[in-house]
């Protein structure tokens, strides 16, 4: 199937890193839909602290706007130490973040957990151990102790109470979307939660017990998180997808990520009600800002996933995912890959991928 499609996406590169990455993102992109015959609609927004110096709001009113009428939103990294360092600031560069999730209704974060043969030996993991693994985590990513109120501090200040807080409908959309994968995949669901304690996690077992019956042909299980936390690490073969709630989730994919080798090759998507949304699921990298050191792929791998899950558009997808493979496999990598090799910039790493594709 060759459909030529007119792709209007959202560009927000953020903070950091993220104008970098983005930068060789979109011309991977561009060669993709050159190739193919799309057209590409690029427009792009400020979100983050680079909009907090713009505007004073880290998620400005037409930076929302961009998204809700676009396709797609690619999305680089927020955050700066300037606002990590101060607890009293009153806008952060986050919030711009959890705003955005919750106004486009990006419930659903979906992110797959791999390996390349080429790194296998950049897992602290043993080879053994983490070759082959390949399964998906999926966040909820609009609900939890992110946005649960009350949250706040005591009136002296010290004591302070965040709200963890799911509703029978958050929980049962995310566990559908959840069974979707897994039945597309190897038809087993993990569902991670901390039930033997707290209550909205009884509410999460309770309401994946229900559903568990209307997919027959998926195995479901139940894990804690601290014992899920550690059956990742020690066999992570034995997962294919695992739901969870947003802090939980939060947590072992960046646990997970040791699996991969490097936090710097994992692309994420976000899904729901709205525009969904491409990302990597490292962040800004505020000590390589600028220096052209940064590693592109998760950014280049979180546009092959807007191809795949935003468009349908499975052989753009792999258009750049075999590009990606070939140059591990020929050690055109960033310096938290080179393993004592050669390291290569940012941009050339963004290049050479671009190069292969347009052959
Ligand atoms: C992530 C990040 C964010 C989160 C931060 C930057 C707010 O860690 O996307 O995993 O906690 O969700
Ligand atoms: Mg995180």
């Amino acid at each position: 199937m060759n459909i030529n499609m007119d792709l209007k996406i959202a560009v927000l590169a953020g903070d950091g890193i993220g104008p970098e990455i983005m930068e060789q993102a979109l011309a991977v992109t561009r060669a993709v839909c050159a190739k193919k015959g799309h057209k590409l609609l690029l427009k792009e927004g400020i979100v983050g602290a680079c909009a907090i110096d713009a505007t004073g709001d880290p998620y400005p009113e037409e930076t929302h706007r961009l998204c809700m009428e676009s396709d797609a939103v690619l999305f680089g990294a927020i955050g700066d130490p300037k606002y990590d360092n101060d607890p009293n600031a009153k806008v952060r560069p986050e919030q711009g973040l959890l705003r955005m999730r919750k106004q486009l209704g990006l419930y659903g974060n979906i992110r797959p957990v791999m390996t390349f043969p080429s790194l296998i030996h950049k897992s602290p993991l043993r080879a053994d151990l983490v070759e082959g693994a390949d399964f998906m985590c999926i966040r909820e990513l609009t609900g939890g102790l992110y946005f649960g109120r009350p949250q706040g501090r005591s009136e002296d200040g010290n004591t302070a109470f965040d709200t963890c807080l799911y509703t029978r409908e958050e929980v049962e959309r995310i566990l559908h979307l959840a069974y979707k994968f897994a039945g597309q995949r190897r038809k087993k669901l993990t569902v991670v939660d901390k039930a033997n304690v707290i209550a909205t996690s009884r509410l999460w077992r309770q309401i994946a017990q229900e559903i568990a019956p209307q997919y027959p042909d998926i195995e479901t299980d139940y894990l804690f998180v601290d014992n899920a936390a550690m059956r990742i690490i020690q066999w992570p073969k034995s997962f294919d997808v695992l739901v969870t709630e947003n802090l939980f989730g939060d947590i072992l994919t960046d646990e997970a990520s040791v699996i991969t080798g490097s936090l710097g090759l994992l692309p994420s998507a976000s899904i729901g009600v709205h525009t969904s949304l491409f990302e990597p699921i490292h962040g800004s990298y505020p000590q390589a800002t600028g220096k052209n050191i940064a590693n592109p792929l998760a950014m280049i791998l979180s546009a092959a996933l807007m191809f795949e899950y935003g468009f349908g558009l499975m052989e753009e997808g792999a258009m750049i995912r075999e590009a990606v493979n070939a140059s591990l496999e020929k050690g055109i990598v960033t310096e938290d890959i080179a393993d004592g090799g050669k390291a290569y910039s940012t941009r050339e790493v963004g290049n050479w991928i671009r190069e292969f594709i347009e052959r």
